[in-house]
């Protein structure tokens, strides 16, 4: 049965609130707490003067409460004393400037005595609680890359990557070939001559770009990868997981997960809604619940990133964040809402940031589930709510599998070294298939392109840059519905155009070639039947009948047997007609749900969301089933689930 916790941080309250916190936490029905994660200057106050009893007694009054503990490590925030024993271990940005302390996240990944270090606090750490019964879980860091801070232009990276391009090219000629380095005569004698594409006059080469970004991804792996090998050694049968961030690509989230027994994420919709590309209106509409596919994309996202498919949230918005260019409460509903919804893409933990507001330094102005006066605060008492509610709606089995979406952090770094368009923005276009795929009512997981994708009925790859001819094999095994979207099989490994021009090894399932690609500006369209395509158009060649045509007479869809190309960015209308063309020949069934409404099963139970300020009613679409939480009339914000008779 999914668990909830919260985040509490013994350091930052008097030791004697700890044991009537604990006891509180357990009445609003959490079993699970979070700690120690940014902790590191009050366990470690000078170099190698450890203090530990403080946490001893707070690891202590927890687990004597019944809460099981997440312990984070703590190298996040690397203190005073140490950052000023080796100065360079901070991270340097694309403009050159060294990422000072006083905040948090200050360090390279490259930097090699910073790992040393990490190592040690941590092997100390596990040394010391590894045993310990009530640590049940340890997360790795806090957030890699939050704040900016995967990619880091430092000394340290620099030699680090002249290392992985050794390994990577062996020889520098293999480089420049690669790279096209005879263009502007950017070819090097040495690997020792390459720097980091920061700081060109114009832009630096996107293959070099792009090989920095992997490189980058991969010091993340390896950084976290270090820190799991310890644990696991010191503090056996304990999950180890790390927190991952919303709308965040800048490393391979799939490539950490192998390492990772959980997959969790930080969950801050109403953030999320008001800092990303959602529209004026998206953003006035849902400025209280954040838009209804946001928190949904995550948790289908993170269930792929783990072996299993184990995830949960660890850090879910209580109430107004601080960090926002607005900061609205959430409507009496939400809290409970995102919790259950959560449920339902089948989470094993929601955990609250935080358990109570804190009245100093950064986020002082963050909501908690209490306030700093120690009054519950209205999250609390939601989460209260939705303990209840899981209890009554008890174990739930598995989900079956319908629809993967394809998602590829590579990609995302590619477009970003070449949008050839700046409203070509990967994330957004998956996000609008996902959310299409959502208004039918599909179940969605999103995978890796390396997942197995046996038992899957239909296959979306929003876009592939980088396609290989195995994949394009074992999709043509798999023999069901699948979509392309644009810009599929446009490039090799080395960052240049295909051969035989775009798709690529797709031409042996879809005999068609992308001879011209345009991106058009705001306000510059092409009228499809009841669709404008915005953003970006493909001009193909081929013998292929088009199913949909724009005013110029050019197709934007193409099919061959149970494969399809979609030639441009996806327009609503369309998206979603051959999406549900696709589910008709999957054999799956779909509703066309009005727009606040958003359903998931999970097992044999059908729980439905209302994003909207409006009641919706379902009486008519639950029928005779059977309603296990909530009424067949949803209130806003309200949640309801029933299973079929
Ligand atoms: C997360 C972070 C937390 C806290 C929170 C505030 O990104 O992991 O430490 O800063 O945001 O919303």
């Amino acid at each position: 049965m999914m668990k909830l916790g919260c985040c509490y941080y013994p350091e930052h309250w008097p030791e004697d609130i700890w044991t009537e916190d604990a006891k509180r936490m357990v009445e609003m029905g959490l079993s699970q707490v979070r700690i120690g994660e940014f902790a590191w200057s009050r366990l470690e106050p000078t170099a190698g003067h450890y203090q530990w009893e403080w946490l001893d007694r707070a690891i202590k009054t927890l687990g004597d409460a019944g809460l099981e503990i997440i312990l984070g490590t703590p190298t996040a925030t690397p203190p005073k004393w140490l950052v000023d024993s080796m100065p360079d271990m901070v991270a340097v940005d694309a403009q050159g400037n060294p990422r000072k302390f006083g905040s948090r996240r200050h360090y390279c990944f490259s930097h090699q005595p910073y790992r040393e270090q990490c190592a040690r606090i941590v092997e100390a750490m596990a040394e010391r609680y590894g045993d310990n019964p009530a640590i049940v879980a340890w997360q790795t860091d806090n957030e890699y890359g939050c704040h900016d801070t995967i990619v880091s232009y430092s000394e340290a990276a620099k030699l680090a990557f002249r290392r992985w391009l050794t390994d990577k090219y062996d020889n520098v000629d293999a480089l420049n070939t690669a790279w096209g380095n005879v263009f502007w005569s950017m070819e090097y004698r040495s690997f020792d001559e390459v720097e980091p594409p920061n700081l060109t006059v114009t832009e630096p080469n996107p293959a070099h770009v792009l090989d920095y970004r992997r490189f980058a991804s991969d010091e993340v792996v390896t950084f976290n990868k270090l820190q799991v090998d310890i644990l696991r050694a010191r503090s056996p049968g304990r999950d180890m997981i790390h927190n991952y961030m919303g709308f965040f690509t800048e490393f391979d989230h799939h490539d950490v997960g192998r390492d990772l027994d959980v997959a969790s994420w930080d969950s801050y919709p109403l953030g999320f809604l008001e800092q990303f590309w959602f529209s004026d209106e998206e953003k006035l509409r849902y400025t209280r619940q954040g838009h209804p596919d946001i928190a949904a994309f995550h948790h289908d996202l993170y269930r792929g990133c783990c072996a299993g498919g184990r995830w949960s949230v660890m850090e879910q918005q209580p109430g107004p964040v601080n960090w926002a260019r607005y900061n609205p409460a959430p409507l009496d509903g939400m809290v409970r809402l995102w919790t259950l919804e959560a449920m339902a893409h089948g989470a094993e933990l929601v955990s609250y940031f935080r358990w109570r507001q804190a009245p100093f330094a950064q986020e002082q102005m963050h909501a908690g589930l209490l306030r700093p006066d120690s009054e519950v605060a209205p999250g609390g008492h939601e989460a209260a709510l939705a303990a209840a509610d899981i209890q009554q709606l008890g174990q739930i089995g598995e989900t079956a599998k319908s629809v993967a979406l394809l998602f590829s952090y590579e990609a995302a770094w590619l477009f970003e070294a070449q949008p050839q368009g700046q409203s070509f923005r990967y994330l957004e276009l998956v996000f609008e298939m996902y959310s299409a795929l959502r208004q039918l009512g599909l179940n969605v997981d999103i995978v890796s392109p390396d997942a197995t994708l046996d038992d899957y009925k239909m296959l979306v790859v929003p876009s592939l840059p980088i396609l290989s001819a195995s994949l394009v094999d074992r999709i043509e095994q798999l023999g069901v519905p699948t979509l392309f979207g644009p810009r599929t099989g446009s490039k090799t490994m080395d960052f240049a155009i295909e051969a035989g021009l775009p798709p690529g090894p797709l031409q042996r399932l879809l005999p068609l070639k992308v001879s011209r690609v345009e991106s058009l500006r705001p306000g510059l369209t092409e009228k499809g039947a009841d669709y404008d395509v915005t953003r970006w158009i493909e001009t193909v060649e081929t013998d292929l009948p088009s199913d949909e045509v724009v005013a110029d007479g050019r197709g934007v869809v193409f099919s061959n047997g149970t494969v399809r190309y979609l030639a441009s960015w996806p327009p609503a209308p369309l998206i979603k007609r051959v999406f549900a063309d696709m589910t008709k020949e999957a054999g799956i069934d779909i509703l066309h749900l009005p727009r606040d409404l958003r359903v998931r099963q999970l097992g044999d139970v059908h729980f439905a969301f209302n994003y909207g300020t409006e009641e919706l009613d379902l009486t008519d679409h639950i029928k005779g089933d059977t309603l296990v939480l909530g009424d067949a009339v949803i209130k806003s914000a309200g949640v309801a689930a029933w299973k079929a008779d």
